[in-house]
């Protein structure tokens, strides 16, 4: 404890990083929290989600830091953890093989570490948290297909044509987001016709829609892998002037963004994406106590479409 406080001291040279590392009063536990980035609200709201759940347990203090959406910053952050001697380590890495082994250090030296959202190689950490990314991108293919079997070029025969924004490759749920929708599409009439790493980014989706659409002339449904990504590639279809008729669908589903874009008419659907950051104090809490806890925990996921975003989403099966 006593390292701690002298790292956070010496971490503590702006006034910023100071309030966010100093511990609380009566604190017992020092959680150290390493966040890809905070571009995105889905981010911010996991942080919410971990700061409102420590909040219950005043005997934690958990310190966040932003590596601003760099793999280097990241693993630099995981270290000066570790040398601040944290209690445990939350992570949520911005790729995968890049922080398998600042998180796999850590692990060996004996502390606790919780993956949340993106995964890494291997086992060496204690616990992962997320949804099934996969199903999601099945759940969301399945759904796709069911509104495009409407179309009547698909009734006469035809092939629907779909745009594909992947988020960011070398992470887990672009991989899988994009693995379960080419799973469920399968043998289906329907045609990829556009795809392209917008690594999660909304101005990105923009510019890749743009390209998408310049060598279009049809499309019938785009399918981004986050919210932001499929609001950016409406912008850019409405700005073509050819929005209308157009399905797009996303996934996080968060209240404050996917389920508006839901309500606004923008989007068809967003896939909830848990933030699973109340999960992951709950688990540390468990972890100090001494108990043992599950090598992963699968949060479950809703689909918030227009028929029923109101009433609180359907649950994926
Ligand atoms: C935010 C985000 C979310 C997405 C998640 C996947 O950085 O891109 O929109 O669902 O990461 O890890």
């Amino acid at each position: 404890m006593r390292k701690q406080i002298q790292f956070i001291l010496l971490a503590g040279a702006t006034a910023l990083s100071a309030i966010a590392a100093s511990p609380k009063h009566g604190t017992k536990w020092v959680i150290g929290m390493s966040q890809c980035n905070l571009g995105e609200p889905w981010r911010v709201q996991m942080n919410a989600d971990i700061r409102k759940a420590a909040e219950a347990h005043p005997e934690i203090t958990v310190i966040f830091k932003d590596a601003q959406n760099d793999t280097l910053t990241q693993r630099a952050q995981i270290e000066e953890f570790l040398n601040a001697e944290v209690d445990l380590l939350i992570v949520s890495p911005k790729e995968a093989a890049p922080l398998t082994q600042s998180i796999a250090e850590a692990y060996r030296k004996g502390i606790p570490v919780i993956v949340l959202d993106r995964r890494v190689l291997g086992d060496a950490f204690t616990e992962f948290i997320g949804a099934d990314n996969r199903r999601i991108g099945r759940a969301a293919g399945e759904w796709a297909l069911r509104r495009l079997a409407e179309l009547p070029a698909v009734r006469a025969g035809g092939k629907a044509r779909i745009v594909e924004l992947k988020g960011l490759m070398t992470s887990t749920p672009g991989q899988d987001r994009d693995a379960g929708f080419r799973e469920a599409l399968k043998g289906q009439p329907v045609e990829i016709v556009f795809e392209a790493d917008m690594k999660w980014l909304e101005p990105a989706a923009r510019k890749e829609m743009e390209s998408a659409l310049a060598v279009n002339p049809q499309i019938d449904l785009v399918y981004a892998h986050n919210d932001p990504g499929a609001h950016g590639a409406y912008l850019a279809a409405k700005a073509a002037g050819r929005e209308q008729g157009l399905i797009f669908i996303g996934i996080d589903g968060l209240p404050q963004e996917g389920q508006v874009y839901v309500r606004q008419g923008l989007l068809a659907a967003s896939f909830e994406y848990p933030t699973g950051g109340r999960e992951a104090v709950e688990n540390a809490v468990r972890i100090f106590q001494g108990e043992a806890v599950p090598k992963e925990v699968t949060l479950r996921s809703r689909v918030f479409a227009r028929d029923n975003v109101d009433q609180g989403g359907a649950w994926l099966p």
